[in-house]
Parts: structure tokens; C-alpha cells; sequence
């Protein structure tokens, strides 16, 4: 059972300035809940109670966010009021949070290995608060995928089919048909051209990972865009066979992008809240 879930959150959210001067991007409301508390929930849902962050300067709200506020619970305590921090106190009694800092931006496979501390020598869960992911009536994506390893004991990367225009965008996969869903990777490509993508197969920001794959991210040299890309290392885990790709059930919102966050926004508004 994997117990442990990796946030990367020490981004900039430069696309969302000026609301993320100084909030982090991962505390902007969609509809009243923030971005990561969706993504955390998610976690706990799939049984992963230790939540990792991994966070940079000016994300202190995150740490306060998942901490009591004696203030508030004074004010509200036996008030009508109450029922509105029910959801966030669940959160906070059922998970464990840790944090750390990633001093210097030098993309997700850096942010991945900077959170090793937190994680140790276990399978553990990524997951990217910028895509949201909503499975109406089922099994949240990471439960889905958890349930999965628990099967095959190696990586898994959450895919979804985009359209051509938008490959360019994400890591991208070609694999072995296992299943209806499921297939084993033989390529991972980080960005690439339209021309260049091995298939329309994008990953998505959920994964699972076994813990070879910190050792294989000291090793890997920087990619695109001259970052360390966890899409790199997650090749060399291919090259062995160890990596699936599972086109999930549910559907998933990119609040990285404005019209993604609106678009999760009003979907939250018409069918959750
Ligand atoms: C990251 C990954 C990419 C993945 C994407 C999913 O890219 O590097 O492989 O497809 O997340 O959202 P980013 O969106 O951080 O540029």
C-alpha cells in the first residue's frame, strides 16, 4: 500500500500574475476549496496520509493552510458557522504533512529528488496540483493507479489522448497495448514537436514511482528546456520494462492555464459545491 505523496508546488504560477504576487498558486480558490487541497484530498482518498511538499519562498500559506488556526476555531467554534471548516479539519486530521524547500527552480525531476528526504526508500505517489482531476461517482485518479501497482510493483504514469496541436505541451508515451487501459512504455519523450511525438498519449501529472528512481534522477543530465526532467528518467526505467501507462477514468481540468482553471471553476460550481 503506497503511503506516501509527493506536491510539487514551489512553481511561480507566473501565468496567473498578478493573483500569485504573493499567494501561491496552488491557494487559488476553485469555486471555495484551493487548488492543492483538491489534490490533497485526492491523496488521502487513495490512502497516501503522509503528504509531501516540496515548496520554495513565499509558500507559507500552503504550511498554514494544512495547520489548525486556533484563532479561527475560537471564533467559529458552536457557531452556524462551523459547518464551513468541516472539510479542511477532516483534511487535516487524516494527513500527515511535511515539507520541504526547493531553493533553485531546475524543473520536476529536480523537485522530485529534493523531496527524497520525505519519502525514503518506498513507492511513492506525484501528483501535480495544476491538473485537477475529478472522477464523478468513482475512484479518484491515485486510488486508481495505486490499486494498479499494487498489482505490478512498478512506475505508472497517469495518460490521456490530446489532440495534435496540444502534444507539444506534455511528456508524451508509446508503449505495448496491456489492456483496455493499460500499456507498457517503451518511449517517453519530453515536449516534443508534433512531428517527433511517439503517439497522442500526454502524461498527466499523477504518477507513481518506485525509489530507483532517485539514484536514476542524480544521473540524469538535464533536457528540455535545460531542466531535469522526471519524463528522462522515467525513460531509463522504461528501457527495463518497469514503467506502465494508464489512460485513467475521470476527467481532468488544466488550471496551469487560465481558461483550464475557469473551466474547472464552473464545473465545480454546476456539480460539487
Ligand atoms: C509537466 C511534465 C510533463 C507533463 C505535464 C503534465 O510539465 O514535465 O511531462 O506532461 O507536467 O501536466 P509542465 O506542465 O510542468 O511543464
Amino acid at each position: 500500500m503506497i503511503q506516501k505523496c509527493l506536491f510539487p508546488v514551489a512553481g511561480y504560477g507566473t501565468r496567473f500574475l498578478p493573483a500569485t504576487k504573493s499567494t501561491p498558486k496552488e491557494m487559488l480558490p476553485v469555486v471555495n476549496k484551493p487548488l492543492l487541497q483538491y489534490g490533497v484530498e485526492e491523496a488521502l482518498e487513495a490512502g497516501m496520509s503522509n503528504c509531501a511538499f516540496v515548496t520554495g519562498r513565499g509558500k507559507r500559506a500552503i504550511a498554514d493552510h494544512f495547520d489548525i488556526s486556533y484563532e479561527l476555531e475560537h471564533q467559529i467554534s458552536g457557531t452556524s458557522k462551523e459547518k464551513y471548516l468541516e472539510g479542511i479539519r477532516n483534511v487535516i486530521e487524516n494527513g500527515v504533512f511535511t515539507m520541504v524547500r526547493q531553493r533553485e527552480m531546475k524543473g520536476l525531476g529536480h523537485a522530485i529528488l529534493t523531496g527524497e528526504p520525505l519519502i525514503g526508500d518506498q513507492a511513492f505517489g506525484v501528483l501535480l496540483a495544476d491538473d485537477m482531476c475529478i472522477n464523478q461517482g468513482g475512484a479518484g485518479v491515485l486510488a486508481q493507479m495505486s490499486e494498479l501497482y499494487n498489482q505490478f510493483r512498478c512506475s505508472i504514469v497517469a495518460v490521456m489522448e490530446v489532440p495534435e496541436d496540444q502534444i507539444s505541451a506534455y511528456g508524451v508515451i508509446s508503449g505495448e497495448a496491456m489492456g483496455d487501459r493499460l500499456y507498457r512504455v517503451d518511449k517517453m519523450v519530453e515536449k516534443p514537436a508534433p512531428e517527433d511525438a511517439p503517439s497522442n498519449l500526454a502524461v498527466i501529472g499523477r504518477y507513481i514511482l518506485t525509489p530507483d528512481i532517485f539514484d536514476i534522477i542524480r544521473d540524469t543530465p538535464p533536457g528540455r528546456n535545460g531542466e531535469v526532467q522526471i519524463t528522462d528518467a522515467l525513460q531509463t526505467q522504461a528501457n527495463k520494462g518497469c514503467v506502465l501507462a494508464y489512460k485513467f477514468e475521470g476527467q481532468r481540468f488544466d488550471c496551469g492555464s487560465v481558461p483550464g482553471f475557469v473551466e474547472a471553476t464552473n464545473f465545480v460550481y454546476e456539480n460539487l459545491y
